[in-house]
């Protein structure tokens, strides 16, 4: 596994490989570098084998390969990195095992499954809730369940998307409550609907690389298609229709971010607001916490990543802040999932990710 390789080691691994740059040495002969990756994490590497150089030049994407080569560290580097360097590059075979190249999410699949149902079952406008059924069934929802919600930002792993999305929604069912006079209809479906397009922008195979489709239109202009699409089979009418789209197309809050509308609704803001949030807090989903401090690409800046304990510490008496497992999402002591007392939601733990920076 990547994480535990050393200066001085050969090894002989499946990794993804993804190619950064490909140039002339100062010896007239020519490298190519990038990152190599496992489920472990990823370390540079760099070539110097013309025959290699040439066929890494021909990669379309990141992609799967069996490298063996050296581990040493970068020269010149501040910090000390490691690099691999490459001597053979061989395309996997069938009988490979490539089980440690796709990444896996820590959380429980089954509960946010469950998530995902109790969250629908909390609409009360039947014409949003049937939209949400149709959505949310038969292959839709397992691609759905299997995809990641980025490629490298957020959530890159496999469920990331619905983990992500369920997490959205119960953060801004939060926020709608502190806040008052939402919709939380609304609420609730703009934002398990946000991103459902990244299930046709970005594959869930080796790498997580974009689709054709998706590199063509983005995932908020797919989003909103399909809702449309499955909005006109349910003869939803347009005044409701219109409010959830305006979500889906200002989810990232701002043209220059993306959204070809901008925030113009209270639904609106705190979908945005939770989106972005929760990609946030995703980024201290760090698996190495040896450094405390760790540069985040997509924030630009330096995190300080290690947990402190009063974050540790239990939460007070009388907090939830986990449903016990096997429980549905939406239930509360007494109360069955999708029941409402008055100006109560519950929805589960408000464990914090996001998409936006994808
Ligand atoms: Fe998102
Ligand atoms: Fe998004």
């Amino acid at each position: 596994m990547l994480n535990e390789i050393k200066p001085g080691q050969r090894i002989c691994q499946a990794v993804i490989l993804r190619l950064q740059k490909v140039g002339n040495s100062s010896n007239g002969g020519v490298f190519a570098r990038g990152m190599a990756e496992d489920n472990s994490g990823k370390v540079q590497f760099i070539c110097f084998e013309k025959e290699i150089v040439n066929r890494m030049r021909n990669l379309s994407g990141p992609e799967a390969m069996i490298v063996t080569g050296n581990v040493d560290i970068v020269k010149y580097s501040k910090d000390l990195a490691f690099q691999i360097v490459v001597q053979r590059m061989e395309e996997p075979l069938p009988e490979d095992d490539l089980s440690n190249l796709l990444p896996a999410g820590d959380f429980d699949m089954e509960l946010y499954r469950n998530k995902l149902q109790g969250l629908i079952a909390l609409i009360r406008k039947p014409t949003i809730r049937s939209l949400l059924e149709k959505i949310f069934s038969g292959p839709f929802l397992e691609d759905f369940c299997k995809n990641p919600a980025g490629m490298r930002m957020h959530h890159a792993y496999l469920g990331g998307l619905l983990e992500h999305s369920v997490d959205v929604a119960s953060l801004a069912v939060s926020m709608a409550d502190s806040i008052g006079k939402v919709d939380k209809d609304l609420v609730i479906a703009g934002a398990l609907l946000h991103d459902i397009g990244k299930v046709r922008e970005i594959s869930a195979n080796i790498g997580f690389p974009y689709t054709t489709e998706g590199r063509l239109l983005g995932h908020i202009t797919m989003s909103a298609f399909m809702v449309r699409e499955a909005a006109m089979e349910l003869k939803i009418p347009m005044s409701q229709l219109s409010m959830l789209e305006h979500i889906i197309l200002s989810h990232h809050g701002d043209n220059e971010k993306g959204s070809p509308m901008a925030c113009a609704t209270k639904e609106a803001f705190i979908v945005h607001y939770a989106d972005s949030l929760n990609a946030i807090m995703n980024q201290f989903d760090v698996k190495d916490k040896k450094n405390p401090w760790e540069f985040n690409r997509m924030l630009q800046r330096f995190l300080y990543v290690k947990e402190p304990e009063a974050r540790k510490a239990p939460a007070p008496a009388g907090i939830q802040t986990e449903i016990p497992r096997g429980s549905e999402a939406g239930e509360v002591k007494g109360q069955k999932a999708g029941e409402k007392k008055d100006g109560e939601i519950k929805v589960g733990p408000d464990k914090c990710n996001g998409a936006l920076f994808c």
